[in-house]
């Protein structure tokens, strides 16, 4: 598979956690108390799978494909400094959710305006990608370029990031669905 296509797949699978994400900030609109360790498990899983694997990936890609055409090298510059701004948001959203497991005072509706702000960064962020930075990448890609980005990718500190992730995505998801479907 090559590196744009595993990027993709990650965007499908976060994509899905975005839409439970989604799916406990309506419960919580609608005055539903939300299994918080699950959310703050979420939103942790998010941000680290991005910041530490998917985004590097991401840049690696960027830099490489830097110089064949002026547009593209614009929002290849956008879309970095998107991932600085997302490392950010998630830091933040990730604190609140700690406070509020720790009885910290914050008014719900601040709350869920975080929340509700980061799942639509994030999705913004990923349809940038899939609409405008992957198709402007395929267009002056070719087989020798993606067999070069195979040859340096950039490692997780963690050789087992990858590995360990793919495992905790699928207890993740697990745990989400089922307790979306058990709840009223
Ligand atoms: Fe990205
Ligand atoms: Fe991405």
């Amino acid at each position: 598979m090559t590196l744009i296509a595993q990027l993709h797949q990650d965007h499908i699978n976060l994509s899905r956690l975005l839409e439970v994400m989604e799916l406990k900030v309506q419960k919580l609109k609608a005055g539903d108390s939300p299994n918080f360790l699950l959310l703050s498990e979420l939103v942790d899983y998010i941000g680290n799978y991005a910041d530490q694997y998917h985004h590097p990936r991401e840049d690696h890609m960027y830099h490489y494909f830097c110089g064949r055409d002026a547009t593209l090298d614009a929002h290849l510059q956008k879309c970095e400094a998107e991932h600085t701004d997302l490392k950010q948001a998630s830091k933040v959203v990730n604190e609140t959710v700690d406070a509020v497991m720790h009885d910290a005072v914050i008014p719900m509706s601040d709350f869920i305006g975080q929340l509700e702000a980061f799942v639509l960064r994030e999705r913004e962020h990923l349809d940038y990608e899939e609409t405008v930075i992957f198709p402007g990448i395929e267009q002056v890609a070719n087989d020798a370029d993606w067999a070069a980005l195979e040859q340096k990718l950039p490692e997780p500190e963690d050789p087992l990031f990858g590995e360990k992730q793919g495992e905790n995505y699928r207890e993740l998801y697990k745990a989400l669905l089922q307790d979306v479907i058990a709840a009223p």
